[in-house]
């Protein structure tokens, strides 16, 4: 567990829902393409601002496996906007020590997408401030489904028992394998559900949900919620000491 300045334990890993962008949009009179550029700003405020105070995992989710079913205009632009702060952000990232990582069914994005990211990920490899996970063209269910199918495959070709399949082997055959749980899962936007986020990876993961839409989530925000979280007794299912 990491300390930060004021003594208090830091979240290790932070799991965001950036919720909100469309709803901003139209309530400042334009198109909803518009709230995700704007979104984009507070991704690099929240970025920099975890980087900074000693976060060990950052876990984005920009686009659900839903999301696909969105009108092919906003679906384009989304793309557009992923493949455009790869192109800006990568330097930045590696010179802040950040390595990103991407979750999801990326084989669904296409290959100009596909292959930004994958250079930026080579590219930042070596950081080791902080990890960017983008959960993009992910799903829960289908993450958990492909390490069912995973485990099925080690067993029908001999090389697993299935004795031995552990909630903590099933975990490394999850896309977030090698990283902790979210300690904190943040939901801006006011909807008070998961949308198929992390559903393996959030058993014991403290909630919030923000009413603020994510293109107006400030630091001062982000900083209470880690404020707050410092104060909350985490059980596991145990009585307190
Ligand atoms: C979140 O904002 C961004 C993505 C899902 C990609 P929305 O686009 O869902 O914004 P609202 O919920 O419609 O306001
Ligand atoms: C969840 O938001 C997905 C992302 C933020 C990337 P949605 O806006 O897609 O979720 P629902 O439709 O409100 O559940
Ligand atoms: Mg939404």
């Amino acid at each position: 567990m990491n300390e930060n300045e004021t003594g208090g334990t830091l979240p290790r890993h932070i799991a965001i829902i950036m919720d909100g962008n469309g709803r901003w949009a139209k309530q400042h009179g334009h198109i909803r393409v518009k709230g995700h550029e704007v979104g984009a700003e507070t991704v690099d405020m929240v970025v920099s601002c975890c980087a900074e105070i000693g976060i060990e995992v950052l876990t984005l989710y920009a686009f659900s496996s839903e999301n696909w079913q969105r009108p092919a205009f906003e679906v384009s632009a989304l793309m557009r906007l992923l493949r455009s702060y790869l192109k800006r952000e990568t330097g930045r990232l590696k010179d802040k020590g950040i390595r990103l990582r991407a979750i999801g069914r990326l084989d669904r994005l296409d290959a100009g997408v596909r292959r930004e990211l994958e250079k930026a990920c080579r590219e930042t490899a070596s950081g080791s401030v902080m990890t960017l996970n983008l959960a993009i063209s992910y799903g829960g269910r289908d993450e958990i489904c492909d390490a069912a199918a995973t485990l099925c495959r080690e067993v029908s070709a001999g090389k697993l028992d299935p004795d031995a399949i552990s909630p903590e082997l099933f975990s490394t055959r999850l896309n977030t394998a090698g990283l902790p749980d979210p300690d904190i899962m943040i939901r801006t936007g006011g909807e008070c559900r998961i949308s198929n986020f992390l559903l393996w990876q959030l058993a014991y993961t403290e909630l919030y949900f923000s009413d603020t839409l994510w293109p107006d989530f400030s630091r001062e925000e982000l900083l209470h919620i880690i404020h707050d979280f410092q104060h909350r007794e985490r059980r596991f299912g145990r009585v307190p000491e």
